[in-house]
């Protein structure tokens, strides 16, 4: 399987590790352009590739790990997205200044789930920081929780089959109006919760 990587910052490179440890290949894509990221695709092995913005998310599962404020020019530049995946690692809120963005009362999965009509959209990662999720998800004798939220269920079936293969424990925490106000960052219950699942 082909990942699409929005981002090829912190948040991306620890995810795209675990999905190439896991078999998938990975395009990243980042602001600056393909050539910037070969020091990236070279940290990161054979499994990774870089590409454009729209190359990456061209692929049937697209992760999203880009800055709150870069996201309307970015996924506004894609025409269609087709019925496919889309995965939410963002939070409403960046350096320097950590501004949280005004959300009109609604999480901001759901705000992002407006600027990319036609995809189905699945939260994850984003209650954990890059740092966390770099290391290795089998821990203590159990996975790393990963708690991930949408609703289409095959969707998050889908992303729910890649953390496994990554080897995390993902927990469906079930549609995104439920699951993504406890991942809410800030505000919600569970950011910052790093939790191993035994068994
Ligand atoms: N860091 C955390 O603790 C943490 C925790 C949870 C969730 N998150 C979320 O993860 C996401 C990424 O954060 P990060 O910490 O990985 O940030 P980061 O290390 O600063 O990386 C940001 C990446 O986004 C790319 N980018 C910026 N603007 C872009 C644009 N207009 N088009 C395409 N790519 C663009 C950057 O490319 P260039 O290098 O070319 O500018 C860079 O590769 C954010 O939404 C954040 O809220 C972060």
């Amino acid at each position: 399987m082909t990942i699409g990587m929005l981002g090829a910052g912190a948040m991306a490179r620890a995810i795209a590790r675990h999905l190439i440890a896991g078999g998938s290949t990975v395009i990243l894509s980042n602001r600056r352009g393909p050539d910037s990221l070969a020091p990236t695709v070279a940290e990161l092995g054979p499994g990774a590739r870089a590409g454009t913005v729209e190359d990456a998310a061209a692929q049937s599962i697209v992760f999203i790990a880009i800055p709150w404020s870069q996201l309307p020019s970015t996924l506004g530049r894609i025409p269609s997205w087709n019925n496919r995946i889309v995965v939410d690692t963002t939070n409403p809120i960046e350096p320097p200044h950590y501004t949280v963005a005004d959300l009109g009362g609604r999480t901001s999965s759901e705000v992002v789930r407006d600027m990319v009509p036609g995809a189905r959209l699945v939260k994850a990662f984003n209650t954990l920081t890059p740092a966390v999720i770099a290391r290795d998800p089998r821990e203590a004798g159990g996975h790393r929780v990963i708690f991930y939220s949408g609703d289409d269920e095959d969707a998050k079936a889908q992303v729910g089959a890649l953390l496994a293969a990554c080897g995390f424990a993902g927990v469906d925490l079930g549609d995104l109006a439920t699951g993504a106000r406890l991942q809410q960052f800030p505000g919600g219950p569970l950011p910052a919760l790093n939790l191993i699942k035994l068994g």
